[in-house]
């Protein structure tokens, strides 16, 4: 367990809450209320965008240069009317209107038909030690969604969440604290839905209605409460405002979302070649492999084994000529060595880099080189540093780094003669020197510090190449970096089950480049499990396939005829799908909007998608029914009201209703819903294996529009208006259906193609693309 501060819960302190309001002062940002010595700020930074501050010792504390992405400053002044009454104070935006109750101070939103939301409770404000907290009403209903990484479902009412980042290894349902710690959720009922970001990097904890159903609190080891109130009512509309907040990610490299292929580890070149011929051989398109801890020399971060990765940069070469892009695990832990000659420790040494105790001494643990010391990432100089260590695995060819045990992880390895639970000292001093802080603040930042280090550094590096990056520990925001994965999950159907619901809430939370370990990390899948976990993999924004070196092996053609023909079916699809998957990372990048969502994202006034976890949407047109059972080859679906039609049969079906689904092992469940556009590809074996010369645009009857994104791919050129964006539309009108293509924009022109209009179930229309607009009459 890590400090968990030893404190009794939060209803059994005893705490100062806040008194009645004393004075009132405003600006065009804003209301500041004194209540006695205490301050309360209620900031207005958009329509839909409320900050609220309580400093219980009347003093705002400074800015953090790690906070949100967007500073108040940076928020244009919003038109807003603040009304005093005897009672109240209120403050009017377009789309809500923040009450301020002056005698007990409270907070009370509403929304334009009156609804309140983000309610203050009795208790309202309060502070207690080192501790502060808030606590408001859960309407009736009302449920709760996001959270960062977390295991069990969807909806997280009546349970209690903390934000603290930890190795989470051997995770189940009961796990609380995970890698990523994002202390954002939304809460939804039909109509009213809004997102709350506790902005502390302290630790922190959300309590659902757990101590007492009908009240949510919220609380942190800081001096100051600081949450932002972010306004929907829609998901789609919290998120978009919540990423403006805490940053988007940025475009991928096309390559990245294709499929990765993992394990821990392919130790030698030789076997890494193999592995490469054999999915040729076999013809199951891949762009990805993974290089776990063995290609280092003795697990020391930046370098190479030199015997069994004598030649790097010659086994990345004749990889990437057979279109593999190579990517590399990078651990924080840097091997101590006083006595060698290892350059990083002693660069390190020399500027004062690493992590230090209060008492001065480096900070060290034990992780895979044994004893080992850690940067401080908060400190800008030491990100520049690590960045540019980097460079000795992309002078060799690397395309991605895979940034791993950064919670930081050291002690639930029993490694190293001490035997004893060492943890990060909670007052070792972190930060630079004008920032200076503690591991207390900066613990829940050390994932996101080494994100940021390796995607500034690879960007200097390969400047002209869009790299991969991806984590295992973050904080919000962590989606301007990095893609996130799981973890160590097990080779458990109760795994595959739960990936769904923790890569949704993810999504929920600002991250969508996420993924789970395909196939399960630890122990050892079926055939039938791995099949099924292919399937589903299909649909992870990230889709790799990873297994620890415990495991017996898992890549696609081990476990037979059948698993290999199911997994390259549905790799396969993936490939096909790119140019659909591709435009829903550039929603993502541009709107924050998740890849996966669950059901109630699109519908977030149908009760009946505010629990379902086990079917969802990979963008706005697909939805897909997975099986999590083995044995199991019928399956119970609901859609939600409107016309769907099953991808595979094309039956049409009028929601809203439940159906049975028929899905053999060969057959996922999907759907799509009347008036999708769906742009395909053919298969290819790995993302640019060549020029995509037919685009099928697959289209289901009905009336639908899709904004279709492309660009190179692979370069930065498309931020200089390299891309292209083409509208599509469908009408059905009477006995006839239209499709609209009206005439690309941006600058981007992609390579001579035959454009395939297909509307299924009715017939197809091809014609060569000029970029021009055009009308077609089915
Ligand atoms: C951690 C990672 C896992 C990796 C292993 C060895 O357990 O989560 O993905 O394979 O370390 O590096």
């Amino acid at each position: 367990m890590p400090q968990v501060f030893g404190k009794l819960p939060i209803h059994a302190r005893s705490w100062t809450t806040l008194g009645a309001v004393t004075s009132v002062e405003k600006d065009d940002r804003g209301v500041y209320c004194r209540c006695g010595d205490a301050l309360l700020s209620v900031t207005v930074l958009t329509q839909a965008l409320i900050r609220v501050r309580v400093a219980p010792t009347g003093q705002l504390l400074p800015r953090r240069s790690w906070a949100v992405a967007k500073d108040d400053a940076d928020y244009l002044p919003v038109l807003m009317g603040v009304q005093e009454t005897e009672d109240a104070i209120e403050i009017n935006t377009d789309k809500m209107l923040v009450r301020i109750e002056r005698d007990p101070c409270r907070i009370v939103c509403m929304d334009q038909a009156g609804r309140r939301f983000a309610e203050d409770a009795e208790t309202g404000i309060g502070w207690s030690e080192n501790t502060v907290a808030g606590w408001k009403k859960i309407a009736a209903d009302e449920h709760f969604y996001g959270f960062g990484e977390r295991t069990g479902l969807l909806d997280k009412r009546a349970e209690r969440k903390t934000n603290w980042t930890l190795d989470a290894l051997d995770y189940t349902t009961l796990a609380d604290e995970m890698y990523q710690a994002i202390p954002f959720f939304m809460a939804l009922r039909p109509h009213v839905g809004y997102g709350i970001f506790f902005n502390t990097t302290f630790w922190s904890q959300f309590d659902l209605g757990a101590s007492k159903p009908g009240m949510w609190q919220m609380e942190t080891h800081s001096g100051e409460l600081d949450y932002y109130i972010v306004y929907g009512p829609t998901p789609a509309e919290i998120l978009e405002t919540y990423t403006q907040l805490t940053g988007r990610m940025p475009l991928p490299p096309k390559w990245s979302i294709g499929y990765h292929q993992c394990r821990w580890s392919y130790e030698s070149e030789d076997v890494v070649r193999k592995l490469a011929q054999e999915f040729r051989d076999r013809r199951i398109p891949c762009d990805v492999i993974h290089l776990d801890i063995d290609y280092m020399n003795g697990y020391r971060v930046f370098t190479w084994s030199p015997k069994r990765f004598a030649e790097p940069a010659k086994l990345i070469g004749d990889l990437k000529e057979a279109g593999f892009n190579v990517v590399t695990i990078v651990d924080p832990g840097v091997k101590y060595e006083p006595e060698a000659d290892y350059t990083l420790f002693e660069d390190g040494l020399e500027h004062d880099y690493f992590v230090r105790q209060a008492n001065g001494e480096i900070f060290h643990g034990y992780v895979w080189p044994d004893k080992a010391v850690f940067p401080d990432f908060l400190k800008p100089d030491v990100r520049h540093w690590w960045g540019d260590a980097q460079k000795a695995l992309t002078d060799a060819g690397v395309a991605g780094i895979w940034n791993d045990m950064n919670e930081p992880a050291i002690v639930d390895r029993p490694f190293g003669d001490e035997g004893v639970h060492i943890w990060f000292p909670l007052d070792s001093p972190q930060g630079p020197a004008e920032e200076q802080t503690t591991h207390a603040e900066a613990h829940n930042l050390y994932g996101l510090g080494m994100s940021q280090a390796c995607a500034e550094g690879l960007e200097r590096l390969r400047p002209n190449e869009r790299s991969f990056v991806l984590t295992r520990s973050g904080y919000a925001g962590v989606q301007r970096w990095s893609s996130v994965w799981m973890g160590d999950n097990q080779s458990w159907w109760e795994h595959l089950e739960l990936s769904i619901p923790m890569l949704c809430n993810m999504g929920l939370s600002g991250v969508a480049f996420v993924g789970a370990d395909i196939g399960g990390f630890a122990g050892n899948a079926t055939a039938e499990l791995f099949a099924r976990w292919m399937q589903v993999g299909l649909l992870y924004p990230l889709m790799r396939a990873h297994s620890s070196m415990k495991t017996e092996k898992h890549e696609p053609w081990v476990f037979g005829e059948q698993t290999e023909r199911i997994c390259r079916e549905y790799i396969e699809l993936r490939y096909r799908l790119l140019p659909y998957l591709y435009t829903l990372f550039w929603e993502a990048a541009t709107t924050g909007a998740p890849i996966l969502r669950p059901l109630l994202y699109h519908y977030p006034n149908d009760r009946q998608t505010y629990a379902l976890y086990d079917q969802v949407f990979l963008g706005a047109s697909i939805m897909a029914a997975p099986v999590y059972r083995p044995g199991v080859d019928h399956r119970a679906v609901y859609l939600p009201e409107g016309v769907w039609y099953d991808w595979w049969t094309g039956d049409r079906y009028e929601g809203s209703t439940h159906l049975l689904a028929h899905a053999p092992l060969e057959r996922m469940p999907l759907y799509v819903k009347a008036g999708a556009i769906i742009p395909m590809q053919p298969v290819m074996q790995y993302v640019d294996e060549h020029p995509i010369d037919e685009l099928r645009l697959r289209i289901w009857p009905g009336d639908g529009e899709f904004t279709f994104y492309e660009d190179d791919g692979h370069s930065f050129e498309y931020r200089d208006g390299a891309w292209a964006t083409t509208v599509y539309r469908v009408a059905a009108d009477g006995e006839h259906t239209t499709v609209y293509i009206q005439a690309r924009q941006g600058h981007w022109t992609p390579p001579a193609r035959t454009v395939i209009v297909e509307l299924v179930g009715v017939g197809e229309q091809p014609f060569e693309d000029d970029g021009s607009d055009r009308t077609l009459t089915f």
